[in-house]
């Protein structure tokens, strides 16, 4: 378990020991629906006045203003200008940086700075640097080398955040603001004493008695039973494995602990100004998403697509997630050249960094900022390109940023506010997520290509799709994919039993429902939890293929398609339900692998297998041929993406060519250019990494969503 960037799917996120860990209530922070703090489209960079000479500033708010920029992030990494010396605080630098962006008409959303400790503060307080799972205390030579869970740290992040918000609480330049940087990228857990005394806290008040916590977590197994709760230790490397309920408890405490941290500066950011929006950026190890950004008006991603060897539906389907994550997205940082640290990714080719921008407000973002203004000259970050090189000349890039700025300018307004519709959901639990990160069972089994082949599978076929949390509102979709929800309750059993019995088709994949939510089998048959009951099935055996799985065997089906394996074959035992699918090879041939029963108005579909690009393919063109959704669009060459937004009775369709080559789209009639204002001819040619916006009034809702 080093300390690295981690992204949810490809790389790519108080005086707490002597008292109770201090989560205040969501609900109290105001990110309630009605208040709308986020109300007009930003477009901008992140810009550091703070690595170049004052006397550049005017002229860098003169040219973003010609570029259409409307919104700067800044501040983030600033702490040790703020408040130079303990207790002593200097804003001054960042009053004239706003105020000269603000001349300018340029808005500014301020970063609090506690992502990067001040070298005073670290030295004074040794105590809050994070320690590895090797018990090594991290060095404070770079960023994010503090831990969340000490007591001092949050005191002294509160501090400048208070003073920051209080310095701040009558300037009109500042709109929203953005709470520390990327939490638990680079540091998704720690091992120090106040992370061990934090955990205890946290656990005392989950099982309120030690024979509780033993019985739960299975402790009389390997003679793990606990007499004291300072007999509980984190988990550290052990000769042998570590306690399955232990882990998953560990990794929620972290992802409460990460909440915890973020609402401390919440808390007193809503409390001096009110009105300002509130977010926070990127997907990391760890959070649980859905809690997390409960308390903010909206989340924000960055978004590095050179990452991937090919970003389109990884970007897609990371994008799809944090929309998902509080229902509103931003895009804080957005790749904007060639990029690198120690390493260099690729550099886009011509017109990718405006595909890849076009590409998040497609899937969703109400504004986006590029990272970052100018590449930084010296220090960390130096081979990390912005829209300006080193020598602030504008080259290509400028002019593409220029044209970008121009075109979001005439498209912001318009599409503010419109959604992603969707009819297809996938469910997104983190907990099956982290239990799998620990038991991983075969080194091919990973959640997130998982989430990414439904993804793709959905975008090929032309339709939008979601991805929800295990408690979000299941009636709005058609279609529901359950992938290995290893973890099943009553609960969300019963929200799945209503979906099917209202009408839906829920597909739910092997290795669902097979333990309880302390991570634990029971004595009920799989699918635990009244499951068996609606998928007329219950899992008789399986067997377990080592990677790569796919050659082991397939799934036949009824009419004839088959899908290979991924990872688990699953031998079905319908009770009620229909077979509508065997295995073909190894000493499982013939017996059931796929199961449909009708039940109530709805289908259950059980699929004795994990879902790999194969299967999401068939099993959403099956279904959503069934249930009639219809694509977005047809006849779209494959190299273009579509995508769409509705707001009211208009609908927004996002065409975008990711090959290298033009394609031809034959539209119809019926479109307008939102970025011309022209009438779009019925046939349109997009050039290689070209895009177009397309708005169509319908009366009714479009279908493939
Ligand atoms: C992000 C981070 C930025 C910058 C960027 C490029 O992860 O938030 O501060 O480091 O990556 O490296």
């Amino acid at each position: 378990m080093i300390w690295k960037s981690v992204s949810v799917f490809f790389r790519s996120s108080a005086c707490l020991l002597s008292a109770l860990i201090a989560f205040p209530a969501l609900h109290s922070l105001g990110a309630d629906a009605q208040t709308n703090r986020y109300q007009s489209f930003r477009f901008g960079v992140c810009y550091y006045p703070e690595q170049w000479p004052e006397n550049l500033w005017e002229s860098d708010a003169q040219r973003m203003q010609d570029c259409g920029v409307n919104t700067v992030r800044m501040g983030e990494f600033g702490w040790a200008l703020m408040e130079p010396r303990e207790g002593h605080y200097d804003f001054s630098l960042f009053d004239r940086a706003i105020d000269t962006l603000g001349r300018h008409g340029i808005k500014t959303i301020f970063g609090t700075p506690t992502a990067t400790p001040p070298k005073w503060l670290t030295h004074n307080y040794p105590e809050v640097l994070g320690v590895l799972e090797t018990g090594q205390r991290v060095n404070d030579q770079s960023r994010r080398q503090y831990n969340y869970n000490s007591p001092v740290y949050r005191n002294l992040s509160r501090k400048i955040v208070e003073e920051l918000a209080r310095h701040y609480r009558d300037n009109t330049n500042i709109i929203g603001w953005q709470i520390d940087n990327e939490l638990n990228n680079e540091n998704p857990e720690d091992f120090s004493d106040s992370t061990r005394a934090a955990f205890r806290t946290w656990l005392k008040r989950k099982y309120h008695t030690l024979d509780e916590l033993n019985a739960r977590w299975g402790t009389v197994v390997w003679s793990q039973i606990y007499s004291d709760w300072d007999q509980i230790d984190l988990p550290f490397p052990t000769p042998a494995f570590h306690n399955p309920a232990l882990m998953l408890d560990f990794k929620r405490f972290t992802s409460d602990s990460a909440t915890s941290y973020l609402n401390d500066q919440v808390e007193i950011l809503r409390r001096y100004r009110p009105n300002d929006f509130l977010t926070h950026n990127g997907a990391f190890k760890n959070i649980n998403y859905y809690n997390f950004s409960r308390s903010l008006d909206l989340h924000a991603c960055d978004n590095y697509p050179t990452f991937e060897s090919n970003p389109r539906y990884p970007t897609g389907a990371t994008l799809t997630l944090v929309r998902g994550f509080n229902g509103r997205m931003m895009i804080m940082e957005e790749l904007s050249g060639p990029a690198g640290q120690t390493y260099m990714l690729r550099t886009p080719a011509p017109g990718q960094v405006r595909l890849w921008a076009m590409q998040t407000i497609a899937h969703g973002a109400d504004g986006l900022l590029h990272f970052r203004w100018r590449s930084a000259e010296r220090g960390a970050e130096e081979y990390w390109f912005g829209v300006l090189d080193h020598d602030n000349v504008p080259r290509a890039r400028f002019k593409d940023f220029k044209r970008e700025g121009q075109e979001m300018s005439k498209l912001g307004s318009q599409i503010l506010g419109s959604k992603v519709v969707s009819g297809i959901a996938v469910i997104k639990d983190f907990e099956d997520e982290w239990v799998f990160d620990e038991q991983y069972l075969t080194r091919e089994i990973k959640i997130g290509a998982v989430y990414n082949a439904l993804f793709q599978a959905a975008s090929e076929q032309r339709h939008n799709l979601d991805f929800v949390g295990p408690t979000a509102d299941l009636s709005k979709y058609k279609l529901v994919f359950a992938p290995q929800l290893a973890l099943m309750d009553r609960a969300l059993a019963s929200r799945l039993q209503k979906f099917v019995e209202r009408g839906g088709t829920l597909v739910m994949s092997a290795h669902s429902a097979i333990k309880d939510r302390d991570n634990a089998f029971t004595m009920a048959t799989i699918p635990i939890a009244g499951l068996t009951n609606v998928f007329g099935a219950g899992l008789d055996s399986f067997q377990t293929y080592p990677p790569p799985s796919a050659t082991n065997n397939s799934v036949r089906f009824d009419d004839g398609h088959s899908v290979p394996v991924s990872v688990f074959a699953e031998v079905l035992h319908p009770t009620t339900a229909r077979v509508i699918a065997h295995w073909t090879g190894d000493f499982l041939k013939d017996s059931p692998a796929v199961t449909e029963q009708q039940f109530g108005k709805g289908k259950a579909v059980y699929y004795g297998s994990l879902f790999n690009v194969d299967a999401a393919r068939y099993l959403v063109r099956r279904y959503a041929r069934e249930l009639e959704l219809k694509p977005l669009l047809e006849n779209v060459p494959e190299q273009v993406e579509v995508t769409c937004r509705t707001k009211g009775a208009a609908h927004f369709y996002f065409l975008l060519n990711h090959g290298n080559s033009a394609a031809t789209v034959n539209l119809g009639e019926g479109f307008r250019d939102l970025l011309t204002d022209q009438i779009s001819p019925a046939s349109i040619t997009l050039p290689p990494y070209g895009y177009e916006v397309l708005e169509r009034d319908l009366s009714s809702t479009p279908s493939g969503s």
